[in-house]
């Protein structure tokens, strides 16, 4: 597949996805978010993929946000279909049922941040911020950050962000939880292989079953989301993951999951 706004590279079980717009700070434009689920397509068929990985190609970016010089003449009727677009492949990337790391190395900001926000885990480098600057623009972030954010965070941090547009510095946002981790740029590779290798051991199927509790669970009652997680625990029950789990540990020896 020849991708024009894309880089992307299948290595082993990690599919990475890397914006390549690097002259306009890696914005998504419309063809960048077709693009993008085209990666995803492959993501959700290929069993053999496990895990996405996502930066931005350049020194300075992983990703400015919507386009600017895209929207500018934009009709209202035309603007919701490039946010719905955008909102569509955001939910699509966060409910596929593998995991997804944002590599964030460089600004995040807008559609940017809100992409970092889809996804599973964000590894920031130090040199990395994160802002909404939408408030700024006469606009308000409409892929998902005025949700995903306070669920994040919480709702006192996000209205901050919200409400100032002022960007935030890797250690900021990993003390508001938003980043999982925040590596120095010579160690920034290292660390994603870390990470993803951890991840790619561990079950498919629990991950997947993971996902789902995690996801549709914080929208339920307690009660409710209880009732989720023991179902989705008894299916994941009835897989090869678990016997081959379950028999590794009695062979006292490490699993290797299918996936099925
Ligand atoms: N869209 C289109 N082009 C963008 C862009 C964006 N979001 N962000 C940067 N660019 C372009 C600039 O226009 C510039 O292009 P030219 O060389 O053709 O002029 C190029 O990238 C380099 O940018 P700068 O010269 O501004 O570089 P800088 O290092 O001084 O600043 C920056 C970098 C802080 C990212 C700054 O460009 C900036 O603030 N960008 C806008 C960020 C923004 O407001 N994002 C929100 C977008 S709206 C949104 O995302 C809505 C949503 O929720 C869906």
């Amino acid at each position: 597949m020849n991708y024009s706004y894309l880089i992307v590279q299948e290595e082993g079980s990690v599919l990475s996805v890397v914006l390549n717009r690097p002259k306009a700070m890696n914005a998504l434009n419309n063809g960048l978010l077709s693009e993008f689920n085209l990666v995803l397509d492959q993501f959700e068929r290929d069993p053999g993929i496990r895990l996405l990985v996502i930066t931005g190609e350049g020194e300075k970016a992983f990703c400015a946000g919507a386009d600017i010089k895209e929207l500018v003449e934009l009709s209202a009727l035309e603007m919701k279909a490039f946010l719905s677009l955008g909102q569509r492949t955001f939910r699509r990337l966060e409910t596929i049922g593998k995991p997804s790391i944002a590599v964030v190395n460089g600004v995040a900001l807008g559609g940017g941040f809100e992409l970092s926000l889809a996804c599973s885990l964000r590894i920031a480098s130090e040199t990395a911020s994160f802002g909404l600057p939408e408030v700024r623009l006469g606009m308000i972030p409409g892929y998902g950050g005025t949700q995903r954010l306070p669920r994040i965070t919480g709702k006192g941090k996000a209205l901050e962000l919200l409400l100032t547009g002022k960007r935030i510095s890797a250690e900021e946002a990993y003390q508001e939880r938003i980043v999982n981790v925040v590596a120095a740029r010579d160690t920034l590779q290292t660390e994603v292989e870390q990470w993803s290798e951890t991840i790619c051991r561990n079950s498919p199927v629990s991950i997947r079953m993971i996902m789902e509790a995690v996801d549709v669970g914080s929208h339920l009652s307690m009660d409710n989301a209880l009732a989720l997680e023991t179902n989705l625990d008894a299916l994941a029950a009835d897989s090869n993951d678990k016997r081959e789990g379950f028999a590794a540990f009695l062979e006292k020896r490490n699993p290797i999951f299918e996936g099925k």
